[in-house]
């Protein structure tokens, strides 16, 4: 089939390779002329495992092509995907700006039935703010065409994003019409392994599927990260208690560690954007509210347990930081707690030497240079003659140090540990002052 995709990021780009990969004929549109120039050599504009390869594979095949030409885009598939940025307004609700943008692209060029997909995480409502605009300008332009709108949110996560699409759990069809549902139906037909993973439903639970979904996960996260503060007041150990939860199968293992709190780009912005729209229909989303409130608290704990530990004398120290992405496999820094905890410690007057594998491009990018900012070269020379060391991320490679080394290198052993991966008993037992989350 042939399929055009709008937006080159992280939804576009893994959508549009995976979806050559089964043998489709993909077009991929960017307004960004250096990002598509970029692509068509090869270069991938993100980090993300096995991507490259993907891409290259299907280039080189004919199925994948770059342009940022919207006539060549709009004339090639039948599908249009809008897979583009929905960042959060001033006031938290998502700027729709792109995604409609792309709608009138579509309007402006289309000859023949198209069906627009929408990837993007958008509030309710937008696949008709979308069918209005086409509506538009297909009337202005004296033209009487049909097309379908469908909402088809994406639920990758970044690091397994080329897995989660290949093998997903669910895939969400949200149309008004049975059979656009069909046509979806065929396209999406060779990731389904096992059984049937396609869920149609209508437009509008479509579009809160996805929310609801991210936002149960971030409360997931909210509430353990409650419960390891409170913890800490009651000297229990968290991870003691997040095992004896998992195992009820209605709890489950999954999203209930605790840590220095949640970032990224999905999180953050969805908890925001719902509650944004619950209010404006009226509502108000205290639960939602509270699942913010507690992750803004908490990516300021590992800045607080160290200032106690410190008697607040922060000034002229250096602080080792190990992570930098706002979770391991990515170079993303959107709303990491690393960059709450940098803030907080120059504010303090404390210098920071960070390491981490892939994100500090993304550091310098986000910070230029500074004086109180060191990136190094290996997690080593990041805590040379530190004062403490605080782990941010949980990348495999800090998992397993050499400790005495560690230990050797910092002024004195201290330790934040904020994805609790490490045993404190052990760690205590080298020697070292270890201060985790919730234990
Ligand atoms: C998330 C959703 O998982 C995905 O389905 C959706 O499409 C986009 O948003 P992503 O933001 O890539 O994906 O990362 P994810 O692995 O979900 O982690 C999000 C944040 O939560 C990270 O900062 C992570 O460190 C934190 N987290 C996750 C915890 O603090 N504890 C947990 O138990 C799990």
């Amino acid at each position: 089939m042939k399929i055009t995709i709008f937006g080159t990021g992280y939804v576009g780009l893994v959508t549009g390779a995976c979806l050559a990969e089964v043998g489709n004929e993909v077009l991929c549109m960017d307004v960004d002329r250096d990002k598509i120039d970029r692509l068509k050599r090869g270069e991938i504009p993100i980090y993300e495992p096995d991507l490259d390869k993907l891409v290259a594979r299907n280039a080189a095949a004919g199925r994948l092509s770059f342009t940022t030409d919207p006539a060549e885009a709009v004339s090639h598939g039948l599908f249009q995907f809008i897979a583009v940025g929905t960042p959060p307004d001033e006031d938290g609700s998502a700027d729709l700006r792109h995604v409609l943008a792309v709608a009138a692209t579509i309007a402006e060029h289309m000859d023949d039935y198209r069906i627009v997909v929408n990837k993007s995480t958008v509030p309710v409502g937008t696949a008709d703010r979308v069918r209005d605009r086409i509506q538009e300008i297909l009337a202005r332009r004296g033209k009487v065409l049909e097309f379908d709108v469908v909402s088809n949110p994406e639920f990758l996560k970044e690091g397994a994003a080329i897995d989660d699409f290949m093998k997903p759990d669910r895939i969400i069809v949200g149309t008004d019409n049975p059979r656009t549902a069909e046509l979806l139906r065929v396209l999406y037909a060779p990731f389904n392994r096992n059984h049937d993973r396609l869920i149609a439903m209508d437009v509008r639970s479509a579009e809160l599927t996805k929310y609801a979904a991210n936002a149960m996960l971030a409360t997931k996260i909210s509430f353990m990260n409650e419960l390891a503060n409170l913890a800490e007041k009651l000297d229990a150990d968290i991870e003691k208690v997040r095992v004896g939860i998992g195992s009820d199968p209605r709890i489950g293992y999954h999203f209930i560690y605790p840590g220095c709190g949640y970032g990224g780009s999905c999180f953050p912005k969805d908890v925001k954007a719902l509650e944004r729209t619950a209010r404006e229909a009226g509502y108000e989303a205290c639960l939602l509210q509270a699942v913010e409130q507690v992750n803004e608290r908490q990516k300021r704990r590992l800045f607080e347990k160290i200032c106690d530990h410190f008697n607040g004398d922060l000034a002229g120290r250096t602080i080792a930081l190990w992570g930098l992405a706002f979770k391991p496999n990515t170079d993303d820094m959107r709303e990491a707690p690393s960059r709450v905890l940098m803030e907080q410690l120059w504010q303090a007057g404390a210098r920071v030497q960070a390491h981490d594998p892939v994100a500090m491009n993304e550091a310098r990018r986000i910070y230029g240079e500074r004086e109180d900012l060191v990136l190094a070269d290996s997690p080593m020379e990041a805590v040379q003659g530190a004062d403490a060391l605080a782990v941010v991320t949980e990348w495999r490679v800090f998992r397993s140090p050499d400790f005495p080394a560690l230990r050797e290198k910092l002024k004195q052993p201290v330790l934040f540990d904020g994805r609790n991966i490490y045993d404190p008993a052990i760690l205590r037992g080298m020697g070292f002052h270890y201060y985790g989350i919730g234990r």
